[in-house]
């Protein structure tokens, strides 16, 4: 018999925040492409990254110079749909850095000259959100790695060519020196997100000395898993496991197809659906990363402020189920996700109940009150045991049977809280 373990979660910005913005921007976002993939090809798990001819990619991205109130305005974005954290992509696999990097052959240098990782920097902390970078361990344009040419595509992942030991070296020191540059830069940063690792073996990479250099100079940095058997943070992509993963993890996601902004791409996610995700992640004691695609002038497109702004409102009303939340019931105890915070035990409703939801095995004589988490309205519950648990149980276990008024059912999500006081 499973009981209704109740226990307060570390207060770690991670756990806290539960939901966060990925941040898919770079100068190629001027040409309404897909991020680095079209210059390799394109592949089939991105629908949208075309094949494009590597020196067309790389035409005119000196010519990226974004409004400089866009990062601004995505964090404002961010605070007001609920997320304590932001994950930008610094480098791309393409190469370009948003700063001007000593260490990237191709960065804001060759462009505006503008210190755009800096600019975000300040806007996050502005709105109070947690720093998270995205860094591309590959880089495609660079001379050591070496730089992808019309003669490798289409692309092979892993056994790509591969540079001479010298020529890797110089790569390797290069990427330690940008890591370096962000990790001593821009004050403390919360997280550091790694990306393109299966292209080289860990050993390529020289995880552990990379980790021990963000250790020293960022000694609380996360770091995802992607700098192989490192990581602090488990990151599938695209999908929310079917089991809750050891440790932490986060899921990414984009809201259409596409991470980078691509035009072409209208093949968005619901708001309903969105949340629902939410809901499944913190319900099994994860993150959810949610992806926006700023254009080449850093706007966000319409499609995806809309969602964001829904996606607010939601969590506006609910967050209080979502924001430093650990997982609730077991599967069979309750039909759906659920989330706890101390003795505040969180029921998500993703379909429309028609009349009454039930919940099992629980101690059903703590239970004080159940109130809808939105408007704070106490709702009608009966409880039932069995008979043996009623007659001789002090504390039984049962079932709550809680009646939901169709009016108090949200269309995105419903929560309902159950109070279990000892
Ligand atoms: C994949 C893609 C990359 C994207 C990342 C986000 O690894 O290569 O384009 O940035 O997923 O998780």
């Amino acid at each position: 018999m499973t009981d209704v373990a109740l226990s307060d979660v570390a207060p770690h910005w991670f756990e806290a925040a539960r939901l966060g913005m990925f941040v898919h921007w770079s100068a190629i976002s001027t040409k309404g492409l897909e991020l680095s993939w079209p210059l390799v090809g394109g592949i089939p798990v991105l629908p949208y990254s075309d094949d494009v001819a590597v020196a067309d990619y790389y035409d005119g991205l000196a010519d990226f110079d974004p409004d400089p109130a866009s990062a601004a305005a995505w964090c404002a974005l961010a605070r007001r749909a609920g997320m304590g954290y932001i994950v930008l992509t610094t480098k791309h696999h393409d190469g370009f850095a948003l700063w001007p990097s000593a260490h990237a052959p191709l960065s804001v240098v060759q462009g505006c000259g503008r210190d755009l990782v800096g600019e975000y920097v300040e806007a996050a902390r502005a709105e109070g959100l947690a720093v998270g970078f995205y860094l591309s361990l590959p880089d495609w344009a660079h001379p050591d790695y070496p730089a992808f040419g019309e003669e490798d595509k289409p692309y092979i992942s892993f056994l790509g060519r591969r540079a001479e030991p010298e020529a890797w070296d110089r790569y390797m020191a290069d990427l330690f020196g940008q890591v370096r540059e962000l990790c001593s830069g821009y004050g403390p940063i919360a997280y550091l997100w790694f990306d393109g690792h299966w292209e080289r073996a860990g050993t390529e990479w020289r995880a552990p000395e990379l980790r021990a250099l963000i250790r020293e100079l960022q000694p609380d940095c996360l770091v995802n898993d992607r700098l192989d058997g490192v990581g602090d943070v488990a990151t599938p992509e695209q999908s929310v496991p079917p089991q809750p993963l050891p440790g932490r993890w986060e899921t990414c996601l984009t809201m259409n197809r596409t991470w980078g902004w691509h035009p072409g791409d209208t093949e968005y996610k619901t708001a309903r659906r969105i949340v629902h995700t939410i809901c499944e992640t913190a319900g099994k004691g994860g993150n959810l990363l949610l992806n926006v695609s700023p254009t080449g002038t850093g706007a966000l497109p319409a499609p995806q402020v809309e969602r964001l702004e829904a996606v607010g409102r939601w969590m506006e009303a609910n967050g209080t189920a979502i924001h430093g939340s650990g997982p609730g019931l077991e599967p069979w105890q309750w039909y759906g996700p659920s989330t706890r915070v101390g003795e505040r035990l969180f029921l998500h409703l993703l379909s429309r109940p028609y009349d009454t939801v039930s919940v099992r095995g629980v101690h059903v004589r703590r239970v004080r009150r159940v109130v809808h988490l939105a408007s704070g309205a106490e709702l009608a519950f009966e409880t039932t045991t069995t008979a043996d648990q009623e007659m001789f149980g002090t504390d039984p276990l049962g079932e709550v049977i809680i009646t939901v008024p169709g009016d108090l059912v949200d269309d995105l999500a419903t929560v309902l809280e159950l109070d279990l006081g000892a």
